[in-house]
């Protein structure tokens, strides 16, 4: 139960305050080398990934934000490869099938080819990062990720001077994901990101494999997907296959729908509205009528050690 998880996560960070005093005490060291959120949901990953998650070393840092349950991060989603309601993908996305998953490695690197998922994770080191996500429909929640740097990874490629954006692009495959098979979508598949190096490089910029101590659940971007937590959340593009380091500036998805609306570098900016909506403030998860829980949006979301990327950017043009 969270109340459980969040009184041993106060715990450990109380003992790591306490510095040397906390390494004396038995348990402590352990309790860092295992996330402090695990969900009891029942989510099949392989035994190698299941084993490479319960390794995963805690988030030591200190977020003061309430979890979003794991009930809420898993129904109310936006991925739509499986339909445009915010429940269709946790009824639709049974069809992924994750495992096994190749992502392939492209563009402007010494080092390029097709890898295989479980190949790429004995690369790196697992870590939970609680981080806040921001929609760019102004609603937002927080939650316990794992994954890994996504710098760590790319380093790994020799990426070269010419490597100036890295681009994303989402599995593309009507019968694992239905609703790209609708003629009336007006997405052209397969969903496309992207980010300049610099973003790409940041050591915020991750992974993930999964939440809540379990690998992702299918409608959060099952095996593998993209967390940017200082961007709208439709930067952080779900179930990648192909990662290329490329000159250009990449072609993004919601940017190529609607260029007035969504921009390619769609930082969180409480200033800067939507042309049909403010973004000053959200809808923090779990939200009802009677209980809309609207919070302040926050510059970068609250991530200011991003700031100095975008030093000589005007965000309002480069929204
Ligand atoms: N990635 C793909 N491939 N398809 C999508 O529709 N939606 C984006 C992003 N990644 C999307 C995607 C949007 S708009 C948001 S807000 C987040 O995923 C939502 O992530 P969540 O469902 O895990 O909360």
């Amino acid at each position: 139960p969270e109340p459980i998880y969040r009184a041993r996560r106060q715990f450990m960070q109380q003992s790591l305050a306490l510095g040397t005093a906390a390494v004396a005490v038995g348990g402590v060291a352990t309790a860092t080398a295992k996330p402090s959120f695990v969900a009891d949901a029942d989510v099949s990953s392989p035994s190698w990934l299941s084993q490479k998650l319960a390794e995963a070393s805690a988030d030591t840092a200190t977020l003061d934000d309430k979890l979003t349950p794991y009930e809420h991060v898993t129904s109310y989603n936006n991925f739509y490869e499986f339909g445009y309601n915010k429940d269709d993908p946790a009824k639709h996305s049974d069809t992924l099938k994750p495992h096994p998953w190749n992502v392939e490695i492209a563009g402007e690197a010494e080092k390029t080819g097709s890898f295989n998922l479980e190949d790429i994770l004995s690369k790196v080191e697992l870590q939970e990062r609680v981080y806040r996500l921001r929609c760019v429909e102004a609603w937002s929640m927080v939650i316990p990720w794992i994954g890994f740097e996504l710098g760590s990874l790319l380093k790994q490629f020799n990426p070269t001077s010419r490597a100036n954006y890295v681009a994303f692009t989402t599995l593309e495959d009507a019968l694992q994901m239905p609703a790209q098979g609708n003629a009336f979508s007006t997405i052209d598949w397969p969903y496309v990101e992207g980010l300049t190096m610099a973003e790409a490089m940041h050591p915020l910029t991750l992974l993930a494999v999964g939440l809540y101590g379990k690998a992702l659940p299918n409608q959060n971007g099952a095996p593998l997907r993209l967390v940017v937590p200082w961007k709208y959340g439709f930067k952080s593009i779900k179930s990648i296959v192909k990662i290329e380091f490329t000159q250009k500036q990449p072609p993004t998805s919601w940017n190529i729908l609607a260029p007035n609306e969504y921009g390619f570098y769609a930082n969180v900016n409480p200033e800067v509205d939507h042309p049909r909506w403010s973004q000053a403030t959200e809808r923090r998860l779990p939200s009802g009528l009677f209980s809309p829980n609207i919070i302040d949006t926050q510059m970068f979301n609250g991530y200011d050690e991003v700031a100095s990327l975008y030093k000589n950017v005007d965000l309002r043009k480069n929204f």
